[in-house]
C-alpha cells in the first residue's frame, strides 16, 4: 500500500466552486522555484507568474520589456516547485494584442514549454477574438481589467481607474464580454471597491482583486511587495507581512562582518 498522500490540485473548476460557496480565493505572484515551493506549501490557491517579473525580478520601470521566452523561463521554474496551486502565466506585452493567431501561438508556447495551467491577458472587448481563439484550443484564460499595466503609456499614471461613470460602465461591459467568451476568472486592479463589488455580484466567474476592496471573490498581491522586499512601493492597498529588505540586509551585513573578522568559518564549520 502506498503511503504517498495525494494532493488535491486546485483547478479552474475549484475556483468556480469556491465562488459559489463564498470561499475566498488567495492568489500571489511567484517567479522562481524556491518561492513557488514555499507559497504552495503554505496553501496558496493560485500562483500568478506575473509580468511584474519585469519590475521585481529584472528591475525594469514597466512590465513592457519582458519577453515571452523570459516568461516561459519563470513559469517553468515555478511549475517545478508546485504540487497543489493552479499556476497562471501572464502573456507579455506584444505577444497577443491585435493578432489572434499570434496570441494562440504565444499561449500554446507557454503551456507546452512551461507546463503551466492557464494564461492571463489584459484587456476587454479589444482582445475578445484572441481570447476566444486561445480558449478554442482548450487553454483556460484569466482576464485582467481596470489598471492594466501593459497600457501604462496610454493611462499616463498608475492611479485608480474607472472612477468616472463612463469608464466604470465600460469595465462592467468588458467583464461581461470576458465572462461570455469563456474566461474562468477576472483580475480587477486598482478600481473603486463599490465598482468591484458590483462586478463580482453581476458576473458569475470569480473576480480577484488587487486594490479593489474586500467585496470580490479573492485577492492577489505581488509576493515581493507583501514580503517587504520592494521598499519604496507603498500603495494604500498593500499589506506588508514581513520586512524582508531589512531582514536580509541585516543578515548579509552580519555575514560580511563575520568574514572580515575571521569569525566565519569557525572550527565546527570546516572539514
Ligand atoms: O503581473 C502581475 O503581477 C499582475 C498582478 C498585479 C495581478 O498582473
Amino acid at each position: 500500500m502506498s503511503v504517498h498522500k495525494e494532493v488535491k490540485k486546485v483547478t479552474t473548476n475549484t475556483l468556480q466552486e469556491m465562488k459559489r460557496k463564498g470561499e475566498k480565493i488567495a492568489m500571489l505572484t511567484a517567479y522562481d522555484y524556491s518561492m513557488a515551493r514555499i507559497i504552495d506549501a503554505a496553501g496558496i490557491d493560485v500562483i500568478l507568474v506575473g509580468d511584474s517579473a519585469s519590475n521585481v525580478m529584472a528591475g525594469h520601470e514597466t512590465t513592457l520589456p519582458i519577453t515571452l521566452d523570459q516568461m516561459i523561463y519563470h513559469a517553468a521554474s515555478v511549475i517545478r516547485g508546485v504540487d497543489r496551486a493552479l499556476v497562471v502565466v501572464d502573456l507579455p506585452f506584444g505577444s497577443y494584442q491585435g493578432n489572434s493567431k499570434e496570441a494562440l501561438t504565444s499561449a500554446i508556447r507557454v503551456m507546452k514549454e512551461s507546463g503551466a495551467h492557464a494564461v492571463k491577458m489584459e484587456g476587454g472587448k479589444e482582445i475578445e477574438e484572441s481570447i476566444k481563439r486561445i480558449l478554442s484550443a482548450g487553454i483556460p484564460v484569466m482576464g485582467h481589467l481596470g489598471l492594466t499595466p501593459q497600457s501604462i503609456y496610454k493611462f499616463g499614471t498608475y492611479n485608480v481607474r474607472a472612477k468616472e461613470e463612463e469608464e466604470a460602465n465600460r469595465l462592467i461591459e468588458d467583464a461581461h464580454v470576458l465572462e461570455k467568451a469563456g474566461c474562468f476568472a477576472i483580475v480587477l486592479e486598482k478600481i473603486p471597491a463599490t465598482l468591484a463589488l458590483k462586478t463580482a455580484e453581476e458576473i458569475s466567474i470569480p473576480i480577484i482583486g488587487i486594490g479593489a476592496g474586500g467585496g470580490v471573490d479573492g485577492q492577489v498581491l505581488v509576493l515581493h511587495d507583501m514580503l517587504g522586499l520592494n521598499v519604496g512601493f507603498n500603495p494604500r492597498f498593500l499589506r506588508r507581512y514581513l520586512n524582508l529588505f531589512d531582514d536580509i540586509k541585516g543578515a548579509v551585513g552580519a555575514y560580511v562582518n563575520d568574514v572580515k573578522q575571521k569569525d566565519f568559518p569557525n572550527a565546527s564549520e570546516q572539514y
